[in-house]
């Protein structure tokens, strides 16, 4: 992926942008074995010295597992800052990386980043029905009803569509008297842990997301920790999709499928 010389090397440790662009107008900096001066030269697996010193380019695609804390935004913009992007270790901060689905600044827990896109496509496209595992402490009641509800489908404000069939346990309620339960999704859209509990007849006090299809959050990466995922991580994550997406069971799918309205996945 080519990167501006001045973000290439600043992402390896040569200071701030501006202290980057400093370096190139000295003439230190030679792409290719020539001298570059100009900041914004889009460099990609061109050579970058620095003093006739190469840079190392460091690894050119990553996956990347991340356990969200709560108040940050999956969003690329400054303006919503503190945003996930600033949790990246620094030895992943030359990529692109995407988060594959999204979590509310309010949600906590598990979230995917990679620069590989066709993992984003498989890990978001509804098709698939990857199941994501939700934890939920909520103010009022619900019933068997309730699960009775998410079993079958709830239309939500704005898409006349049913949600795919969901599967809610209700594990009776903390010290503080509020409601637990675990919500299984096969699909993502926006908002919708908290939209479906509200038209449920409760209110989310806390999400925290631990699974997606068969990768569980690991008990030893603590909030706002991120690291590379493991090839087996990898290999559950992918075997839940793999499992789903072959038992298409779901007329409601497939009406959605066949008027071309497929909600994106958040
Ligand atoms: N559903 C929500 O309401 N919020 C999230 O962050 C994820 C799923």
């Amino acid at each position: 992926m080519a990167t501006r010389l001045d973000a290439f090397l600043s992402h390896r440790g040569f200071g701030s942008r501006s202290q980057a662009r400093e370096l190139i107008r000295s003439g230190r900096v030679k792409v290719s074995g020539s001298v570059c001066r100009e900041h914004g030269q889009h460099v990609d697996d061109q050579i970058v010295r620095v003093d006739d010193k190469p840079i190392d380019v460091g690894v050119e695609s990553a996956t990347l597992i991340f356990n969200k804390p709560l108040g940050y935004a999956c969003s690329h913009d400054e303006r919503e800052a503190p945003l996930v992007e600033e949790l990246v270790p620094e030895a992943f901060r030359h990529l692109v990386l995407e988060t594959a689905g999204r979590l509310d600044r309010d949600t906590s827990g598990l979230l995917v980043l990679t620069s590989d896109g066709n993992l984003i496509h498989a890990l978001t496209n509804p098709r698939k029905h990857l199941e994501k595992r939700y934890r939920i402490t909520y103010s009022g009641k619900l019933s068997a009803h309730a699960v009775k509800r998410c079993a079958k489908g709830i239309i939500l404000a704005g898409n006349p569509k049913p949600t795919l069939p969901a599967q809610l346990e209700l594990e009776g309620v903390d010290d503080a008297g509020l409601g637990l339960a675990t919500l299984h999704l096969h699909e993502g859209r926006y908002h919708q842990v908290r939209r479906m509990i509200a038209d449920l007849g409760g209110e989310v006090v806390s999400l925290h997301r631990d699974r997606i299809g068969g990768l569980q959050l690991p008990a030893d990466l603590s909030p706002g920790l991120m690291r590379e995922m493991s090839a087996s991580e990898m290999r559950a994550l992918m075997s839940g999709a793999e499992t789903n997406n072959n038992t298409n069971t779901n007329t409601d799918t497939k009406n959605q499928e066949s008027n071309g309205s497929i909600e994106i996945e958040i």
